[in-house]
């Protein structure tokens, strides 16, 4: 049952009816999948949105309906959107830059091959699917500042294959089938809700729990690494924002550049030191995420994004430093998991 229709409706880039009805997301318990899910249900309603990971300890994010799905198994992804009765498919189940580096075949089997069976779901099903892509699809010789909606894309990271690979399936799967697929090209995501996990731009949530925890911070990525971020509620309004878009608008699909900042170490420390005037940091440079991230680009132009479906995103690099330090205070740090301080 829909809770608030009009949430999505009052916009001018979305059509006077509903996309989204009956949703399954995948990697449900992962970094975007624990925000996303919640505003999902906020919006569409608790049991319109099935929970799904591979793990089992839903937790908190067992505010509604969860099942248990390994993405690698295509007919248990298939039966459980069939059996909720889904529309669309959110698929977010990955391995991030980092952990795709140290494990490329499983990083291929799981960002591939689980897209694939997602995708084979939704053309059978004839459900609708986003999927996200990433800063990382981009490599040496794509224009490093004010990066093009389309442009060179040749990436040297596996993680960064298997996006750039994924938007061409998705695209795929709409010429070919019909399949109504779109996407969004991911900077770095901060939240306080949910740690990230082997990523190379978690160095900016580790950032923020370790001013509120220690008040000071070594980041594995050296000065003058510029790259684009944006916070996660700015994240899944624009999941929402582009999947109740008029398909009409959409010149593009698979996927949509985004980004809120540009921003290295120091930016970082120094909004946060109008809240933490001794916030110290200090550097302790990781070779493998320094290339990773000296292959990405510095700075995105999301103009495609805005004028196709109106993306827009709130929040700025101290509105959100303001943000995650007023929830991180005060509480256990991610519910006293801590496994992603350095
Ligand atoms: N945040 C991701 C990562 O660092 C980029 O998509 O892997």
């Amino acid at each position: 049952m829909l809770k608030d229709p009009y949430v999505v409706l009052k916009d001018p880039y979305v059509r006077r009816e509903i996309n989204m009805r009956r949703i399954l997301v995948t990697g449900a318990l992962g970094q975007i999948g624990r925000d996303l899910t919640a505003r999902l249900r906020g919006i569409y309603g608790h049991d319109a949105v099935l929970a799904s990971d591979i793990r089992g300890d839903h937790g908190e994010a067992s505010s509604g309906p969860f099942r248990l799905v390994d993405v690698a198994d295509g007919d248990a992804l298939c039966e459980a959107a069939k059996d909720h009765g889904a529309d669309t498919i959110i698929h977010l189940a990955a391995l991030l830059s980092a952990t795709a580096e140290s494990k490329p075949m499983l990083a291929w089997q799981l960002n591939i091959g689980g897209l694939l069976n997602a995708l084979e779901a939704a053309r059978v099903l004839g459900c609708r699917l986003f999927t996200p892509s990433s800063i990382a699809a981009f490599g040496a010789g794509t224009p490093k500042k004010g990066t093009p909606q389309d442009t060179l894309q040749r990436p040297s990271t596996m993680y960064g294959i298997s996006k750039v690979s994924g938007e061409l399936l998705c695209d795929y799967y709409f010429h070919k089938y019909g399949v109504d697929t779109r996407g969004l090209r991911f900077p770095g995501l901060i939240s306080h809700a949910a740690p990230p996990g082997g990523g190379t731009t978690d160095y900016a949530v580790d950032m923020y729990v370790s001013a509120v925890k220690s008040g000071q911070y070594r980041s594995y990525l050296g000065p003058g690494t510029f790259l684009d971020m944006m916070y996660m509620p700015d994240a899944v309004e624009s999941v929402i924002r582009l999947m109740e878009a008029d398909a009409t608008r959409l010149k593009h699909r698979n996927a949509f550049n985004v980004t809120a900042m540009s921003v290295d170490p120091e930016a970082i420390a120094s909004s946060i030191r109008r809240r933490i005037p001794d916030f110290r940091l200090e550097y302790d440079i990781d070779p493998v995420r320094q290339a990773i991230a000296d292959g990405w680009p510095d700075a995105l132009d999301a103009s495609a994004a805005r004028e196709e479906w109106g993306f827009r995103a709130k929040y700025d690099l101290d509105g959100m430093t303001d943000d995650m330090l007023s929830n991180l205070s005060g509480k256990p740090l991610y519910g006293g998991n801590e496994a992603i301080l350095q």
